[in-house]
């Protein structure tokens, strides 16, 4: 699909995304790419990354991939400054690397829930303590007035509860903690803004084939009314609207992208039968409300 935004929209500026090689980190790397931003990703294959910094340099984006594991703070440190020395600033850091799998929480050990949440809690946290350098206003590099921006891949698993992801949901509360948090100080005190995505269901991405493998949930979907696959593209504009100008006035806001699945019921009752039920019950109430003696009346 076409993009709604102008071309030149992130023009001059530099992107770092985390785990911008593969799935929904890639398509926002494209994306901002192809709307005039320069992109270095991080990842910790080798391999993914070259096919990926290829893919995007093959579309015409001045793009360049660092290695390195957002456990690690001293890989978080050297891509940053990487990233720096490369471009000579940055502007945007999007957070999309990201850790998951399915488990009963009885089956998880605590190495396992400690494992995510070092990928996507404590690894957003050391990503953007690392960046603050360059994003703030007046910070190393920047040749803007404003600070730069900051977006926190999330999920909506917490929002309620989730089979099989306690990790996740624990991981992604932070991560949506830290998104609000970091928007109020470092939006006071350096210009910055910091947003979140929580993505629904995405098409061709490893979180889907990981989590909604379809030999799970091809049940589960016939009785969730708004459970649709979205497309990368649907994240991608999101990110854009929330990284570019289009977006400055949008800060600590975590935009759920998943056509309102989270929302989602299965319908207890069909439509006609409750057009029909409602006019009767509203009738038998105000002949005889409940909890009023029938002597009263
Ligand atoms: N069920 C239960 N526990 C699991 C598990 C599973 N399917 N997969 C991993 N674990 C546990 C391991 O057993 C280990 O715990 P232990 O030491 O107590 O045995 C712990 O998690 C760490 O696993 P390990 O394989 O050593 O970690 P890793 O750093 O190599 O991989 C993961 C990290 C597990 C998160 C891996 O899935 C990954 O790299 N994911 C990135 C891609 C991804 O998930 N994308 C989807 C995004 S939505």
């Amino acid at each position: 699909m076409e993009s709604p935004f102008k071309a030149d929209i992130l023009k001059g500026k530099v992107g770092l995304i985390t785990g911008g090689g593969s799935g929904i980190g890639f398509e926002i790397s494209t994306q901002l790419g192809k709307h005039g931003a320069s992109i270095a990703i991080m990842g910790r294959r080798k391999h993914v990354l070259q096919a990926a910094v290829s893919a995007l340099q093959s579309l015409g984006i001045h793009a360049v991939g660092f290695e390195g594991d957002v456990r690690k703070q001293e890989d978080a440190k050297r891509v940053i400054e990487s990233t720096f020395k490369h471009f000579g600033h940055i502007d945007i850091l999007v957070n999309a690397a990201a850790g998951n799998f399915l488990v009963p929480a009885e089956d998880l050990s605590t190495n396992g829930f400690r494992t995510v949440m070092d990928i996507d809690s404590v690894g957003t946290f050391t990503m953007c303590r690392e960046a603050l350098e360059y994003l703030k206003k007046g910070g190393r590099g920047r040749n803007s007035q404003s600070g730069g921006s900051i977006l926190n891949i999330s999920a909506t698993l917490h929002y309620t509860a989730s089979w099989y992801q306690i990790h996740v949901s624990a991981a992604k509360a932070a991560v949506d903690s830290i998104t609000r948090n970091l928007a109020l100080e470092w939006g006071t005190d350096y210009d910055i803004r910091v947003n979140g995505i929580a993505p629904g269901p995405i098409a061709n991405t490893p979180g889907l084939s990981k989590l909604a493998p379809d030999e799970i949930t091809i049940k589960a979907r016939e009785h969730l009314p708004l459970y649709k696959i979205g497309d990368k593209w649907d994240i991608a504009m999101s990110a854009i609207y929330l990284v570019s100008d289009a977006g400055k006035f949008v800060n600590g806001t975590t935009l759920v992208v998943d056509g309102g699945h989270w929302l989602s019921h299965h319908r207890r009752l069909p439509k006609e039968e409750v057009k029909q039920l409602s006019r009767v019950v509203e009738k038998r109430s105000r002949e005889k409300p409940v909890g009023v003696p029938s002597s009263k009346l």
